[in-house]
């Protein structure tokens, strides 16, 4: 099967393509009534010795087509394509800004690559037809740049795989224990050093925080601590873990519960970030910290009131202990930032007034640094990942000063992203940058969409594109 983009009153672009094809293409553009137009389709059959489906599929104006409509445009297409029994599609799209370069070929490779992604190891058989393999036509001249994108998208691929896989698994499986094993696996496979903290070594190091949380469940929380990588920069990457997050004492209501053990997003995000970092081979000094426990309400629990005391010192007052994400990772902060990183970043379903502020669509990002702040949204732009900045203003900071302890664990009612990332820069002293970003919205699609629903793998695309420009700068 060849399936052929085109653009609205433009003739397809069709060098590359077998002869009889491209005829073909010519012919059935040139009918009346084709327009291209977003969403019109023209199948054809070649008959012959070398007999093949040709489809045309309109992309709209050029001048409306940006990367996000490139991307639903290819999904649905694929989409298409296994629903209708082909196997192996080779794609030939026109030469647009967002098919061209490396990263161009980057993106329409990886997008690709997604498309054939399914969670399907719960199930009894898989459900649908899958796509084994899809070829792409580089235009004229783009061979060099497609041959290299492929290259880097497999890997880019495989790293938000890994992301939606330990994503989608649920929380009966995906215990902090579990977690902390999937980073083992993938430590093994790429010669990183782990360390793993268990109850008896958080304590010893007053890692009080974590331990709160983790408290209620009868699956013990931990801490991991992945090491690889040489450069003059080092970078640090905090992944919240909270494997499933009912509230605790101050219970979540039942409705959409389900949705949280998406609460250990941020944990699968920076362990994508890690295998892709590590397989494109990215010249930089990691380390990656997951703190992992599961907020369970429980004769053990902490409640509201209890005081504790944290990596750094610092203690906090619980006043809502469904602020848990910020509890966990202030300890995996305050352990990265003593290691004293160039850059520090944290990947978290933190709040759901960050979902309130931006809906579904994209994730909020914090930082006192202006220049890695724009660095980021650059990458997400790039990577088609919707980020969008949120202040830190003073005022936010002391709303969470505590009263009886140095902290407390929540605000006020309003601006509830930022008051929790205000709360986390208590903790990030001695990193050089950092920045949080709350991929509460992003990190997932409910069920409400079933097609979609599941782990999204945000924010790896977006972290590895700015990993790949950091290095080719430096
Ligand atoms: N995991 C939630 C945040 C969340 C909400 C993630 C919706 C994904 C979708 C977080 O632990 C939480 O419960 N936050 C509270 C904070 C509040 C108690 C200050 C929230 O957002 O309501
Ligand atoms: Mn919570
Ligand atoms: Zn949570």
């Amino acid at each position: 099967m060849v399936l052929v983009g085109c653009l609205e009153r433009e003739s397809p672009e069709t060098e590359g393509l077998p002869g009889p094809v491209a005829a073909a293409v010519r012919r059935a553009a040139a009918r009346a009534g084709w327009r291209g137009k977003s969403g019109q389709a023209s199948v054809l059959q070649l008959g012959g010795k070398n007999a093949t489906t040709v489809v045309l599929r309109g992309l709209g104006k050029r001048a409306d087509l940006d990367r996000r409509g490139l991307r639903t445009w290819l999904t649905s297409a694929m989409e298409r394509a296994a629903d209708d029994g082909f196997k192996k599609p080779l794609v030939r799209l026109p030469h647009l800004d967002a098919t061209s370069g490396t990263s161009g070929a980057l993106f329409v490779f990886r997008e690709l690559a997604l498309s054939g992604y399914r969670f399907d190891g719960f199930l009894a058989k898989p459900r649908g037809n899958r796509l084994r393999d899809v070829r792409v036509v580089a235009p004229p001249g783009q061979w060099a740049a497609y041959r290299e994108g492929w290259r880097r998208a497999r890997k880019v691929a495989a790293a938000v795989g890994l992301c939606r896989d330990l994503a989608n698994t649920p929380p009966n499986v995906a215990t902090p224990q579990w977690m902390a094993e999937q980073a083992g696996v993938l430590a093994e496979e790429r010669g990183m050093e782990i360390e793993v903290l268990g109850v008896e070594e958080l304590e010893e190091r007053g890692m009080g925080g974590i331990l709160a949380v983790g408290r209620g469940s009868a699956n013990p929380p931990r801490m991991v601590r992945l090491e690889w990588g040489s450069g003059e920069e080092s970078v640090s990457l905090v992944g919240k873990g909270v494997t499933f997050d009912t509230g605790g004492i101050s219970l979540k209501p039942g409705a959409n519960m389900d949705e949280m053990k998406f609460d250990k997003s941020g944990a699968c995000t920076v362990l994508g970030i890690a295998r892709g970092a590590s397989e494109l081979d990215l010249p930089f000094r990691f380390r990656v910290y997951l703190p992992l426990a599961e907020n369970m309400p429980d004769g053990l629990a902490y409640r509201p009131s209890d005081i504790v005391r944290c990596y750094n010192g610092k203690t906090v007052e619980v006043l809502n202990t469904d602020a848990e994400g910020r509890m966990i990772l202030a300890d995996a902060l305050a352990w990265a930032a003593t290691e004293k990183p160039d850059h520090l970043l944290d990947f978290a379903t933190l709040t759901g007034a960050c979902v309130v502020a931006l809906g579904q669509h994209g994730a909020g990002l914090f930082s006192t640094d202006d220049d890695l702040a724009a660095e980021l949204l650059s990458a997400a732009a790039e990577a088609d990942e919707y980020l969008w900045r949120l202040p830190l203003w003073p005022n936010f900071g002391e709303e969470m000063r505590g009263l009886h302890g140095d902290l407390q664990n929540i605000g006020v009612r309003w601006g509830g992203a930022s008051s929790a990332a205000a709360f986390l820069s208590n903790f990030v002293g001695g990193a050089r940058r950092w920045a949080h970003l709350d991929i509460a919205g992003p990190a997932y699609v409910g069920r409400g969409n079933k097609s979609a629903f599941g782990s999204t793998g945000f924010g790896v695309g977006l972290a590895l594109g700015w990993l790949m420009a950091r290095a080719e700068r430096s």
